[in-house]
């Protein structure tokens, strides 16, 4: 391998498969999880929203026009958001289709079908909240439905759940509730505001388009709240020529599109 040893200590980088397997299959779908899975990658990445009837459902977008056929179906519903839009109305989108015709059909799964699908194929996931500040009350929320799947239970939270989101008020209040939960903070803080953000966040998960070595290693040096170093997991790389460098900045993790690409050029056996 490439890599170098990792803060973790194994011999590359974790390899987490962003909104799934997601440019080869439709994202955050159950295709786009079957198709991690299929490469063999143990990691997902998805995004959990809010319905206006208060289910919460996996998409990237505040807005369902791009990955579904909204549009279409509703055509008086405009801006067609996500949290205007019961579960049942959702469920009845294509979220395959603009993907390709191979995919026609593909739903828009709820939090709950799309850890039944994480849990069956034997993979871990990174769920992130998406605008949170849109969502009162999503961080309970997703634990409830996690801990209603199982996944709170002492013995697998720790092995294969990351709860990350772009607020750091988020993953505060969800450390808070659920201090066994695994945290990740979306961005670039300065390294000053590091003991801060060391007291709830396990992993800080930059873009890697900035990243360098010294931020890296300065992330390593602090303790994060389940008494290890705190981890750096850089998105989003797609090319084989961006994993190495990233790995060579000694990344914990990459997330990636191109998941297949990425483990063939650094990641974990
Ligand atoms: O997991 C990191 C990445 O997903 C953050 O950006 O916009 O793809 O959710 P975005
Ligand atoms: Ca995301």
């Amino acid at each position: 391998s490439h890599a170098r040893a990792t803060a973790a200590g194994d011999d590359g980088p974790t390899v987490v498969a962003h909104r799934g397997a997601s440019a080869y299959a439709p994202e955050n779908t159950l295709a786009a999880v079957d198709k991690a899975a299929e490469l063999g990658i143990r990691w997902v990445e998805n995004d959990v929203q809010r319905t206006r009837d208060g289910e919460l459902v996996v998409l990237h977008d505040d807005n369902l026009r791009r990955t579904t056929d909204a549009e279409e179906v509703f055509p008086d519903r405009s801006p067609w958001k996500v949290k205007d839009f019961t579960a049942a109305e959702i469920a009845r989108l294509d979220a395959g289709s603009w993907f390709g015709s191979a995919y026609a059909g593909a739903r828009v799964p709820t939090l709950e079908q799309y850890v039944d699908r994480v849990e069956r194929n034997h993979q871990k996931l990174l769920l992130e909240l998406k605008s949170p500040e849109s969502y009162p009350g999503i961080e309970q929320q997703t634990l409830k439905v996690l801990a209603n799947e199982g996944w709170l239970d002492r013995r697998h939270v720790a092995g294969r759940l990351v709860v990350q989101s772009f607020s750091a008020d988020s993953i505060r209040t969800v450390h808070e509730l659920k201090p066994a939960v695994k945290t990740g903070y979306l961005g670039t803080p300065a390294v000053s505001d590091l003991p801060e953000y060391a007291e709830f966040a396990d992993q800080i998960n930059p873009s890697h388009t900035s990243l360098t070595m010294s931020y890296v290693s300065a992330v390593h040096a602090f303790t994060g709240p389940h008494g290890r170093p705190m981890e750096v997991f850089a998105w989003t790389v797609d090319t084989a020529a961006a994993a190495r460098l990233v790995a060579g900045h000694g990344v914990d993790g990459i997330i990636t599109n191109k998941p297949d690409v990425v483990r063939d050029a650094v990641g974990e056996d």
